[in-house]
Parts: C-alpha cells; sequence; structure tokens
C-alpha cells in the first residue's frame, strides 16, 4: 500500500494512532524521500560543482538529476530555467527584489487577490514601499472564488506585475490559472503563480500555463523542508540581476568587478541545500511514479466525502466552498474557539492547523479571526475521516 511507505504516519500521539490531517502545513514524506537525503549524507557526502574528487562528482550529478526531475514534473522547457530556492516564500522574494523592483517606479502598481498567503503579499509590500508603487487587489466572492470581471478594470497601463495562488491554503480554492494569465499577457503584465499549494495535488504544466514565474515549497509536496523552486522564463532569468552575492553564483572576481555565472548557478550563491535538493528530486519521482491523475483523483473523493461527513455537524460552517477546490476543508463551529478544538483533536490523536493559517486578509473577508482546517492527502483514509468528524462532534459537545 501507497501509505505504508511514509514511516512519519505510523506513529503514536498521546497514546492513539496520529491521524494526520495538517497535510497543507506540511506533508509527509515517502521513505525513498528518506533514503535519498540520507544516501547524500551516508554515501557522496561531498560539496558540489567544486570538487574534482569522486564523491563531489556524484553529489553533483545527484543534485543536478533532481534539477531535471522536477523540471520534468512541471514540463518546463529545461531544467536551467529552476532556481533552487528554500522554498515558496524564497522563491517569491527573489523575483520582488529583482525582476519587479527593476520595472518599477513610483506610481506604478502590483496585482495579487485576496486570497494571498502572507508570503505573496509581504514582499510587494515591501518593495512598494521601497519604491513608491502601490499594490492593488483582486476581490473574492463568500465562496472564496477570485472575481475575475474585476481584472478588465483592475490592470491599468500602470501594472507592472500581478502574482496569484495557484491554490488557497486556507480555502482550498483552484484558481485559474491559465485564464488570469491570458488576460495579464493581453495587457502585457508578467505574471508569478504561488504554486506552493499546487503541485502536492496536482498537474502543474509551466508552458501549457504560460507562467512567467511559479513558485514551489518542497515539504508541501512530499519532499523535504528548506527546498523549494523558482521556476522562470529563459528570457526573464537571463535578463534579471543576481539577488545575493557569494560563491558559485560568479565566473570571474577582481575586486574591480564580477562577471557573473550563467542562469541559474546566477541565483544560487553559497552552499545549497544539497541533501534537500537530492530529497526533492526523490519526491518528484515519487509523484511522477504514482502519478499525478491519481493523486488528483483520490484527493477529489476523499474532499468529497469528509465535505458531507462534515457538513452533517451541527454548527459547523465551511469557510471556503469554491466549485473548484482541492482537499483543504477550513470551518468554524458557532460556539468553540478553533484552538480549543484543536487541542481536544490533539489528545485524540488528530493533527490539524488552527488559526489564521497565514493568510488574515481573507479570513478578515469571512469576518473570523481563525479557522480549524482539516487538509487532506492522498494516503489519508476513510476511517481517519469518520474518526475526525465523530472526535469532532465530541469537542463540540465538550464546548456547547
Ligand atoms: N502555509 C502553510 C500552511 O498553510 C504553513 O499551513
Amino acid at each position: 500500500m501507497l501509505r505504508d511507505q511514509f514511516p512519519g504516519l505510523n506513529v503514536t500521539v498521546h497514546g492513539k494512532p496520529l491521524v494526520y490531517l495538517d497535510n497543507a502545513a506540511t506533508a509527509c514524506r515517502p521513505q525513498r524521500v528518506l533514503d535519498a537525503v540520507q544516501e547524500y549524507y551516508t554515501r557522496f557526502n561531498a560539496n558540489i560543482h567544486r570538487g574534482v574528487h569522486t564523491l563531489s562528482e556524484i553529489a553533483t550529478e545527484r543534485f543536478e538529476g533532481a534539477r531535471e526531475s522536477m523540471a520534468r514534473l512541471i514540463n518546463a522547457p529545461s531544467a536551467r530555467q529552476l532556481v533552487f530556492t528554500r522554498g515558496s516564500t524564497e522563491s517569491i522574494n527573489l523575483v520582488a527584489n529583482t525582476f519587479a523592483r527593476e520595472r518599477l517606479s513610483a506610481g506604478d502598481e502590483i496585482l495579487i487577490s485576496y486570497m494571498e498567503h502572507h508570503s505573496n503579499i509581504v514582499p510587494w509590500q515591501l518593495l512598494c514601499q521601497q519604491t513608491g508603487a502601490v499594490l492593488k487587489v483582486i476581490p473574492m466572492n463568500e465562496r472564496g472564488e477570485l472575481r475575475l470581471e474585476t481584472l478588465d478594470e483592475l490592470i491599468t497601463e500602470r501594472t507592472k506585475m500581478l502574482a496569484v495562488v495557484h491554490v488557497s491554503n486556507s480555502l482550498g480554492t483552484i484558481n485559474p490559472v491559465k485564464e488570469i494569465i491570458a488576460k495579464a499577457h493581453a495587457r502585457e503584465v508578467p505574471v508569478l503563480v504561488d504554486g506552493a499549494q499546487a503541485l502536492p495535488h496536482m498537474a502543474v504544466d509551466v508552458q501549457d500555463l504560460d507562467c512567467d514565474f511559479y513558485t514551489i515549497s518542497g515539504h508541501k509536496m512530499y519532499g523535504p523542508t528548506g527546498i523549494g523552486i523558482l521556476y522562470g522564463k529563459m528570457e526573464h532569468l537571463e535578463a534579471m540581476p543576481p539577488w545575493q552575492g557569494g560563491g558559485e553564483m560568479i565566473a570571474k572576481v577582481t575586486f574591480e568587478r564580477t562577471v557573473f555565472n550563467h542562469v541559474p548557478a546566477k541565483f544560487e550563491a553559497g552552499t545549497p541545500n544539497i541533501a534537500g535538493g537530492i530529497g526533492l528530486g526523490a519526491a518528484a519521482e515519487f509523484i511522477m511514479d504514482v502519478g499525478m491523475d491519481k493523486i488528483q483523483a483520490r484527493d477529489a473523493e476523499l474532499l468529497a466525502y469528509a465535505t458531507e461527513k462534515m457538513q452533517a455537524i451541527d454548527g459547523l460552517r465551511l469557510i471556503g466552498t469554491a466549485a473548484c477546490k482541492t482537499a483543504v476543508n477550513s470551518f468554524v463551529i458557532d460556539g468553540v474557539h478553533p484552538h480549543d478544538l484543536g487541542t481536544v483533536l490533539d489528545h485524540y490523536g488528530i493533527a490539524i492547523r488552527t488559526g489564521h493559517h497565514c493568510t488574515m486578509p481573507a479570513l478578515q473577508f469571512f469576518k473570523v479571526p481563525g479557522t480549524a482546517r482539516a487538509s487532506f492527502a492522498f494516503y489519508n483514509t476513510h476511517e481517519e475521516i469518520d474518526y475526525f468528524v465523530d472526535c469532532v462532534q465530541k469537542a463540540r459537545e465538550m464546548f456547547t
């Protein structure tokens, strides 16, 4: 069984078998990802791109092989268009501080959406403060769907960048990013897509989307923490200035000047997270072996099952009911504080996330300070969902 390949699921919490429903915060890792990381440290422990010795060559080959695997996963034209970063957050900060900064003057506009994670709000806010640019926001409706009819008006001749989340971490909404990108491109506005929550659930084809940038967090797609990807169109990556200076990102250094390395090394200053990169490659291979179509179908089935069961709980209100949704159910229950619910569920061995999920503006829209969030992955089971719903009922009875 696929589930058996995830040792992190096979633990007990407060003496109960773990029911892990916090996959949107971070997923579990299959054994082959753990093995890939362990193998690096135990069998070819060496720095990459630097040594002529055997171990360095093997490590470099594995690290670059991982880049190739990730490129195949997202159908990038070339692995060179993938920059290793710490994750989606760092990828967005990189684009904000290089590509976007160079294009902005006071009064220019950056467009984001109401349901962005803080990581796709704050970097743009900082940039606006530094350049005098203005942040504008695509509104959403009561179901947590973007109101795309406003786009034509929101995009102006001053819009220099559009940054939008592919899948909302707190609402589960899958945004029609291909349509958004086409509309933005028709007005010559480049688009960054925050894909942190998309990759664990759905097939992503960056060429089909035609996005200018796509950002990925490894730990959400069954890979290690502290590693991720920035995908960019080659013409952008070539033209962008480096962000951080240091080793590896240079071709030649004198005290007078530095000639920068080619893409993607130009953006990879310093020794990278080598083990993380190799682990991420293993996660990409794992997903491709399982098949994204299978993962997607299982997600849809789990979401439908959980939604039906959860809606039967008295006083439960789902926050985020978009027609196109991934396996994330945020909810509030009359008279029960989400943190209290989370604490009770923990004692039953159930892990969920409670709070604002780093999307304060989205939750302010729904007039709630926080929610409880159950987020599912393909390895979750109907029995786990039944147990979760039972325990939520018990908690509700305790507090009301
Ligand atoms: N952004 C992550 C979440 O949704 C951490 O929980």
